[in-house]
């Protein structure tokens, strides 16, 4: 389906959970989380009647996010019934990797095809201070498991921050020598818990590309497949890539294919407009869930300005959008 600009969306994010197992300081607060009630969540079924309407309008990618998706029970079994869905032919998923190395197998034979794992710091001191709580040991275990089972490609997204992990790119570069990994670099977004301090620690990607330049000599591509709207870039000797996610310094919205589904049942069709609209409330009326999809689709604004946010978007967080 097209929408109002004349770009082809193919691409439904789904928010299986706001909850996750790490407190990223710049995700979610250290507590006081307000938890939606079970009714208010999406039971599978009720996705899985979204998804099959999205497909019958020629959506065929379906990415599994949250919170993160891995801590909602029956996630194995949800994806094997996405899988199932006539039409959908890539099935990917976001996650911290906390998780990963225990459900993927039964992940992969479920239908995912690929990962994009959360990891901002190369350091485990520095990555349990930004978590809260994670271990850099489970998800690495993570990662390896993923490789070896040909979940590929393996993304990892870093969130990177000023003063905070803007001195690793020689280990990051050592990663991608090392192991086929596409490493994204993405700029800080002054969404919810960042907002506050996101104009400090924002690095944009012309800073981060000048400081990876003094360790080597990028070439302009190497986009893995299924890749999302990013600038990627290769060096001699990597075995993975490199990319940036410069949602703010250049935006991407002209190329952009895709809408969210929340766990509690609203479409987002676009990460930083305000607008949404709710599916949650048709399915449960027997409405038509195809004309709501499509109401949503034409509603995609031609570009963002999330460079304009309060901090009172209160429902623009990650951890309810899925990134
Ligand atoms: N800016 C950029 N990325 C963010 N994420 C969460 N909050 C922000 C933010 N303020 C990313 C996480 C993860 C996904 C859930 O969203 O790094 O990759
Ligand atoms: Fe959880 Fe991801 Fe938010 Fe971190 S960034 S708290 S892993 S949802």
């Amino acid at each position: 389906m097209l929408d109002a600009y004349g770009r082809k969306i193919e691409y439904i994010r789904v928010s299986l959970t706001d909850r996750c197992n790490l407190r990223c300081r710049y995700c979610m607060p250290a507590e006081g989380v307000e938890w939606h009630e079970p009714e208010s969540v999406l039971s599978y079924e009720e996705i899985l009647k979204v998804l099959e309407a999205a497909s019958r309008l020629g959506l065929k990618k379906v990415r599994i996010t949250g919170g993160e998706p891995l801590v909602r029970k029956g996630v194995v079994d949800f994806v094997r019934r996405v899988k199932a869905i006539p039409g959908i032919e890539d099935i990917a998923l976001s996650t911290n990797g906390i998780k990963l190395a225990m459900m993927a197998k039964d992940l992969k034979e479920a239908g995912i095809n690929r990962v994009n794992i959360s990891l901002d710091t190369l350091k485990s001191d520095r990555y349990k201070y930004v978590t809260r709580y994670g271990s850099l040991d489970d998800v690495f275990r993570g990662i390896d498991r993923a490789l070896e089972l040909g979940l590929e490609p393996v993304k990892i997204n870093a969130v990177i921050m000023k003063g905070f992990n803007d001195d690793e790119w020689a280990e990051w570069l050592d990663l991608v020598r090392e192991k086929p990994i596409h490493v994204r670099f993405i700029e800080l977004m002054p969404l919810g818990e960042s907002h506050p301090w996101a104009k400090d620690a924002y690095l944009p990607f012309s800073e981060m590309i000048e400081g990876i330049k003094e360790y080597v000599e990028l070439i302009s591509g190497g986009r893995p497949e299924g890749a999302g709207p990013a600038a990627y870039y290769t060096f001699l000797g990597a075995k993975g890539s490199i990319g940036f996610i410069h949602a703010l310094s250049n935006h991407f919205c002209g190329d952009c294919n895709r809408i969210r589904l929340t766990a509690t049942g609203e479409i987002h069709p676009c990460l930083a407009s305000l607008d949404a609209v709710d599916i949650k409330g048709a399915l449960r009326n027997g409405e038509d869930i195809e004309a709501v999809l499509a109401k949503a689709i034409l509603l995609k604004p031609e570009e963002h300005h999330m460079e304009l946010y309060t901090g009172e978007e209160k429902d623009k967080r990650m951890f309810k959008m899925g990134g």
